[in-house]
């Protein structure tokens, strides 16, 4: 039990149990549970039907595929679809995570050291500083690498061929994308959160590869509480089947999971208490909104980045809170949900 509250609780500063950022024990599980194929890989079907298509084409011309680009909130498998695509294209691929990327040399020598056709993953892409950004710019459009040499009046710039490679980008945050460097993706992908039909197939999927007996109204329940991410519902999955180890004979069934679940603090919409503060701080500080996302940070003590990546899009999508251009407001869904009477402008509007 110790142990469900430290090891999220360590790296990623939000919380433990619904953070769709990857914690430790998730990126060591993951990489067995990561669908290695676009057959294996669930839902988002829009963009695997596009994906099959344009893979199809430029395997068949002997070309790199285009470059992609992913967007969305972390945990919904933009990471496992750039590995997905390399071993499509039976190309090598080579990750790396823009913030480690300091200097414009960096990234040159990566870009060098590319074979033909290889896959570049630059994760977490809206990071890139500028002038590394630029850097891109001809090695996208043209596979071309600028580099100045001399200096002064001596300066001049030499251009270096690079080999045909594949750029896949990922981002959280789809409006931190500069508009020169989503002009130069010639596929972009919005992907969106799970239905709870296609997390039940993942997590009896997940069941399955980690040998955990789970009956379906089991998988039902996990996948209702896993606010549409995939990340999170592995990750119930497995504190749930501690539970079923320790409380039962390992079998997850729906006893089981609720119990898990509710011990957990994860309510029926797949909150947590991290979101019932956020909704509480804007319903009893600021009478349900709208409020500025930077206030609401420093009244819950959060990093507003986290807010914005990783609390927020969810509460959205299930229609909790609305972004409006002066600041996020609680929806009546989140009054009452969370018990709450509603706000009295509410009240007056409906009482007229
Ligand atoms: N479509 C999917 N089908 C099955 N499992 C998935 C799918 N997408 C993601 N996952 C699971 O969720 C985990 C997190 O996915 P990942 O690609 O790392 O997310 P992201 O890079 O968007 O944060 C993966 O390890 C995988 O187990
Ligand atoms: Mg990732």
């Amino acid at each position: 039990m110790s142990q469900l509250v430290s090891e999220g609780a360590m790296e990623t500063a939000v919380h433990p149990t619904v953070t769709g950022a990857a914690t430790p024990e998730d990126k060591q599980v993951e990489a067995g549970l990561r669908p290695r194929s676009l057959s294996e890989y669930i839902g988002q079907t829009k963009i695997t039907n596009n994906l099959s298509i344009f893979l199809r084409a430029a395997r068949a011309r002997r070309e790199a595929l285009d470059h992609v680009l992913f967007f969305g909130p972390p945990g919904l498998g933009k990471t496992t679809l750039a590995n997905i695509i390399a071993t499509e294209m039976n190309a090598p691929l080579k990750s790396v995570s823009a913030p480690a990327i300091e200097r414009g040399g960096d990234l040159a020598a990566v870009l060098t050291n590319l074979q033909e056709g290889e896959v570049l993953f630059i994760d977490e892409i809206h990071r890139l500083r500028p002038q590394i950004e630029e850097v891109l710019y001809p090695a996208m459009e043209d596979y071309q690498l600028d580099i100045m040499i001399g200096q002064g009046t001596a300066a001049r710039s030499i251009k270096l061929e690079l080999p045909k490679f594949t750029l896949v980008g990922a981002t959280t945050r789809a409006g931190l994308i500069t508009a020169p460097l989503r002009g130069r993706f010639g596929i972009i992908a919005h992907l969106d959160f799970y239905s709870q039909k296609d997390l039940e197939i993942i997590v009896h999927r997940s069941a399955e590869i980690l040998s955990v007996e789970i009956e379906s109204s089991g998988a039902k329940e996990i996948a209702r509480r896993a606010r549409g991410t995939p990340r999170i519902a592995n990750r119930l999955l497995r504190r749930v089947r501690d539970y079923a180890e320790v409380l039962s004979d390992g079998r997850i069934t729906q006893t089981v999971a609720r119990r898990a679940l509710d011990e957990m603090e994860v309510d029926r919409f797949g909150l947590d208490e991290i979101d019932r503060k956020l909704i509480t701080a804007i319903i009893e500080k600021f009478d349900g909104g709208p409020v500025g996302v930077g206030t609401i940070a420093a009244t819950i003590s959060e990093e507003r980045e986290s807010i914005e990546e990783m609390i927020e899009p969810y509460l959205i999508q299930i229609g909790f809170l609305n972004r409006t251009p002066r600041g996020r407001v609680v929806t009546r869904a989140a009054y009452k949900h969370l018990g709450f009477p509603l706000p009295r402008v509410e009240q007056d509007a409906l009482a007229s």
